[in-house]
């Protein structure tokens, strides 16, 4: 008897170690792929041109204020308004120019101090191949300077895994109804 417990006791422990193997590679939770798995071969530098049309008078805004701070109107930066978008992007910089994708998100007034807003939010394009394809975009707005640099944190369909920047600079902003039409450069890495 004095013999046989220990005995029995690492079957089951045996036992119990090797279900416990078992059971976490049937549930396997990450694993390491190669590259070509998914057909990720060489990375890609591409450089897309576009215009942004920030269309916030008239009766079809594309741009509309979505949310405020009581102290919004005293602050000399407009800090905490909202604005949730969906501006056309198009290859020139008119109107009615061709339309390539549009930028769905929102851009908020987050500095006291500054006239700047963070920019959230995607390009959803539509032309040629990269239609359904997007890119995410966050940074930092400083309306005031020339060129204004925002990182590109993403991307889906042909540009997943995409990283690089943007370089956007007013073309055209009507003073009395704050429309604004904005050049676009941007630098993106993908495969
Ligand atoms: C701020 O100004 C806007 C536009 O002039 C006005 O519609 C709104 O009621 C004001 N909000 C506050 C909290 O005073
Ligand atoms: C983009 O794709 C959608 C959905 O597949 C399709 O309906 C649309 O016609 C395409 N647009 C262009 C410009 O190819
Ligand atoms: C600004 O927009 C208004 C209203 O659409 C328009 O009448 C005016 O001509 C525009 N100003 C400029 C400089 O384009």
């Amino acid at each position: 008897m004095a013999q046989t417990l220990p005995k029995t006791m690492l079957t089951i422990l045996t036992l119990l170690l090797f279900s416990l193997i078992v059971h976490a590679q049937s549930h396997q939770f990450s694993r390491k792929l190669p590259h070509k798995s998914l057909g990720l071969m060489k990375e890609k530098l591409s450089h897309l041109h576009f215009y942004f049309h920030d269309i916030v008078s008239g009766k079809h805004p594309t741009a509309v204020r979505i949310a405020q701070a009581a102290t919004t109107n005293t602050s000399s930066t407009g800090f905490g308004f909202t604005v949730m978008i969906d501006d056309p992007l198009t290859v020139g910089p008119e109107r009615n120019s061709k339309i390539v994708g549009r930028a769905q998100g929102i851009y908020a007034a987050d500095d006291l101090n500054e006239l700047s807003i963070i920019m959230v939010l995607n390009y959803v394009f539509v032309e040629g191949k990269y239609n359904g394809s997007t890119l995410s975009i966050l940074g930092r707005n400083l309306v005031t300077s020339k060129v204004r640099e925002m990182p590109i944190v993403g991307g889906s369909g042909l540009f997943r895994f995409a990283r690089g920047y943007a370089l956007a600079k007013t073309h055209f902003l009507n003073v009395s109804t704050g429309d604004a039409v904005v050049e676009y450069n941007v630098y993106v890495l993908h495969y």
